[in-house]
């Protein structure tokens, strides 16, 4: 039976073996979910870079350039990380290369470890990508972008989710693997508060967001797609 691990933080993967496994990063406040709403909407593909700065280069090359640091929409920039950009039937067709402040370093640190598929999770796509991971029969880590290499609570809320689906098909032996699964049961009747009482929600709230992310994220299943790294880009798989 195949193994399913859960690493809180990008800072702990090199203590785990990556190599030839399935990771799916998962950045829930808000790349990962944001990412899920582009290939809804019809986005044709998605470079994921590391800084702002390498993101601006492919405004030259007509890719939609999307950017966020510490939560904050980078100036100059056609987008920022928030969900309701990226539901905008106007990016349909397009190319959008994204840099954010954790989670897409954090699907560099997957691929530069040797994962064999890298793909999405969100609450957006949890039934979607936990059927595949099921039909993958492959071994599995659930990798939680954090904030700047510490714990969050939302992400491993979703790890949680996604243990508490999937476990019977899989052998888990992995401590962080229970507790986000605890973590998820022990919250499930109210997943909102909690998560309004992360400090990133706290952000939003500093920034006086305009905009209910945290609400807009916590959705399950309205976004059923999978996108997975083919190459340097994330496509729509499902
Ligand atoms: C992250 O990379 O941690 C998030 O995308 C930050 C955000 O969008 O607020």
């Amino acid at each position: 039976m195949k193994n399913l691990e859960v690493v809180v933080s990008p800072a702990l993967l090199p203590f785990y073996h990556v190599k030839n496994k399935t990771v799916v990063v998962i950045d829930i406040l808000r790349a990962t979910s944001s990412m899920c709403v582009a290939f809804k909407i019809g986005v044709e593909k998605i470079l994921t870079l590391a800084s702002a700065e390498e993101c601006k280069l492919f405004k030259e090359f007509d890719f939609i350039i999307a950017a966020e640091k510490d939560a904050i929409k980078v100036a100059g920039f056609d987008l920022g990380n928030s969900p309701f950009e990226f539901e905008n039937p106007l990016l349909e067709g397009k190319n959008i290369a994204l840099a954010t402040t954790n989670g897409t370093k954090a699907i560099k640190y997957a691929n530069e470890n040797g994962a064999s598929n890298i793909v999405i999770g969100s609450f957006l796509n949890i039934d979607v990508l936990c059927n595949w991971l099921i039909e993958q029969n492959n071994d599995v880590i659930l990798l939680c972008a954090g904030w700047k290499n510490k714990f969050n609570l939302e992400d491993t809320l979703f790890a949680g989710a996604v243990v508490n689906i999937i476990e019977s098909n899989f052998h888990v032996d992995c401590d962080s693997a229970l507790f986000a699964k605890l973590l998820y049961v022990s919250n499930i009747d109210d997943l909102e508060n909690l998560v309004r009482a992360s400090s990133h929600a706290k952000r939003f709230k500093l920034q006086s967001y305009q905009t209910d992310d945290v609400k807009y994220c916590l959705q399950m299943n309205t976004a059923p797609v999978l996108p997975i790294l083919e190459g340097n880009y994330f496509k729509k798989l499902i």
